[in-house]
């Protein structure tokens, strides 16, 4: 540490605190404290070798992109990586590693909510959305919303509720035969009243039977769980499959008329 410019260290500790244990060029690490180890850089070993190693020409969209640690592996990967975030205290983060640290092909980041995304008429090659799904008050809109801007693959990870066991449901179910519904592997999320560790921004969290059922009725096929709570999936052309979620209820809630041009239509 002795030979490292003390101006990124102060940098580091104005900036803080810190999400994203990100290890910098100069040899500084961002949060080496972190209470979840290396973060993220463990749970990127888990899916790195499943993301093509040559993004060159790709558009990536980072959800949620916090310091912009996944922004930055893509763009090293040659990705042109637009990383949006609603927390100006993060965005600094990510705004300053780009400008001292990735002066060629840096990520562009930008303060956005996901439901802004509603309005961007741009689809991406490839979408992360981790971390960011159990923080949302209206987290199927919002998923919904995604699903249009991803043309390739979507990295897809949440907090979920304890169990592995799936029910695959039926096409239908009686009036009377709801106690199916409380059958452990049936999709559910839990309504998160108050806190999970601490932290007030949390307001569901599903099983992965509802992660597997959301991201299938959202218009996803050849969803893969790939590590814990992390799924790959890739989008399906609408109209694919039988049932479908109702664009104008989409439309509706997100502002947009049905004569408003947008690449929804
Ligand atoms: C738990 S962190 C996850 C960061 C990163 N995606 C990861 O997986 O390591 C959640 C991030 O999502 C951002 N976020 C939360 N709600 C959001 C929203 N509605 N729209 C955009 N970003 C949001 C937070 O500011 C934070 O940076």
């Amino acid at each position: 540490m002795q030979n490292i410019p003390q101006s990124v260290a102060k940098s580091i500790k104005r900036l803080g605190p810190w999400f994203h244990n990100i290890h910098l060029p100069s040899g500084h690490q961002t949060a080496p404290e972190h209470f979840l180890g290396d973060f993220p850089s463990s749970k990127w070993r888990q899916i790195q070798s499943r993301i093509p190693r040559n993004l060159k020409g790709w558009t990536c969209l980072d959800i949620g992109c916090n310091a912009g640690f996944y922004s930055y592996e893509l763009a090293k990967r040659g990705a042109n990586v637009l990383g949006i975030d609603s927390d100006n205290h993060y965005l600094a983060q990510a705004k300053w590693i780009a400008k001292e640290f990735h002066p060629e092909n840096a990520p562009h980041f930008e303060k956005m909510q996901i439901h802004d995304l509603s309005r961007l008429n741009q689809k991406f090659d490839l979408i992360l959305f981790m971390g960011v799904f159990y923080h949302l008050r209206y987290p199927a809109l919002a998923l919904d919303t995604v699903s249009m801007h991803v043309r390739k693959l979507m990295v897809f990870q949440t907090l979920t509720m304890a169990g592995d066991e799936v029910v695959k449901p039926r096409r239908d179910y009686g009036l009377h035969e709801r106690h199916y519904f409380d059958a452990s592997g049936w999709p559910k999320m839990a309504f998160i009243e108050h806190a999970v560790a601490g932290d007030d921004t949390n307001w569901w969290v599903p099983n992965h039977s509802a992660v597997l059922a959301m991201l299938r009725s959202t218009g996803f096929r050849k969803i893969e769980r790939v590590a814990h709570e992390i799924y790959l999936c890739q989008p399906e052309k609408r109209g694919a499959r039988g049932r479908e979620w109702d664009l104008d209820e989409w439309k509706a809630a997100t502002g947009h008329g049905r004569t408003r041009g947008s690449c929804h239509d």
